[in-house]
């Protein structure tokens, strides 16, 4: 075939080309080794010395010439490769999409949620107050003066300067106070909440915790009362029975004061490791408000009684979810938080 006629066809094959594949087929064809332009190459020296220069210099300037076409081509067949593979990732409906991330809420919010939903069901109203508080609510009030021995049970975190006697609170008790300045009983409330203690922390402490502050205040509101509002509610809690048992203690803001324990809800108070084999499990502090408190608040203790107690938040997810450390609600670590 002569020369230019081999060209035309080339040039055609390669313009026709759809893939990298065909494309380097081509090559072959006319460029490789036994390729028709190399084989003319070769065959140069059966020439005469004329021909030889004429279809010499011809061949090299179309081997040139293909070599330039099919590199030109070779980098508009990449690029719409490279477009073909950046479309079908867009728009190709059959690849499964990436899993979406949902948050969702933390366990002490969901704990939170769940106690506020039975004491509502129960009449009583949630209400919250300042996590930054003045001395007098967080201690004078509750009947617990300065210089008391008392106070060393609330390690404080006091905020400077010392002259404004402002701290963070360390129990949600301070609401109690607030709410009775403004309102008069009878009332039922609840103060689930954020506090704050200056302590070292362990598994069961740490510097933030949540509380839950209960006060009930009518003319005739007694022990009892806080007994089956209390057993109530953490029979509703747990979803199941719920044995309780009160045991003397000291608060300088009930009087009288006691410590309530329920019975294990790990092994129904048969004893194991979380009850320490006791059968019980440590829950809150409580008590029958003491006069001084409702005179700081203004009411007249001879026409009012009540009760108030104060259990950990913290504690109650921890008993709920049989979690060992307060710890992990703090630490922000996925591993824990996705299990909720
Ligand atoms: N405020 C107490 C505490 O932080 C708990 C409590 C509240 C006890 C109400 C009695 C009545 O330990």
């Amino acid at each position: 075939m002569d020369i230019k006629a081999i060209k035309k066809e080339a040039e055609k094959d390669i313009d026709s080309a759809k893939n990298l594949k065909e494309l380097d087929d081509i090559f072959k064809k006319y460029l490789g080794k036994k390729g028709e332009i190399t084989r003319i190459l070769r065959s140069l020296k059966d020439l005469s010395e004329k021909q030889k220069k004429e279809t010499g210099m011809l061949a090299n300037k179309i081997k040139k010439e293909l070599e330039i076409n099919i590199k030109e081509k070779k980098y508009v067949l990449q690029s719409s490769d490279w477009l073909a593979s950046k479309f079908q990732d867009i728009f190709d409906i059959t690849v499964p999409s990436k899993k979406l991330l949902v948050g969702h809420l933390h366990p002490i919010t969901i704990v939170r949620r769940k106690v506020e939903e039975i004491f509502q069901q129960m009449g009583f109203s949630v209400v919250e107050g300042p996590e930054v508080e003045t001395e007098w609510y967080n201690f004078d009030a509750l009947n617990i003066p300065k210089d008391h021995p008392a106070r060393d049970a609330w390690d404080t975190l006091w905020l400077k300067p010392e002259s404004q006697k402002l701290l963070l609170r360390t129990h949600t008790s301070p609401v109690q106070i607030r709410y009775m300045e403004k309102n008069q009983p009878p009332l039922r409330i609840i103060a689930p909440d954020r506090v704050f203690r200056h302590e070292a922390t362990d598994a069961s402490h740490d510097v933030q915790f949540y509380q839950l502050e209960g006060l009930m205040i009518g003319k005739d509101i007694s022990a009892a009362n806080f007994v089956a509002v209390i057993q109530e509610f953490f029979q509703r809690f747990f979803n199941k029975e719920i044995k309780i048992r009160l045991r003397p203690s000291f608060f300088p803001f009930t009087e009288p004061s006691f410590e309530m324990d329920i019975n294990c809800v790990n092994c129904q108070g048969k004893g194991c490791s979380v009850c320490k084999q006791t059968g019980w499990l440590e829950t809150l502090g409580a008590g029958m408000v003491h006069p001084e408190v409702f005179k700081a608040c203004g009411y007249n203790p001879k026409f009012w009684q009540g009760f108030a107690f104060g259990v950990g938040l913290d504690r109650l997810a921890m008993m709920k979810y049989k979690i060992n450390d307060i710890r992990l609600f703090y630490s922000s670590d996925l591993r824990f938080l996705e299990q909720f």
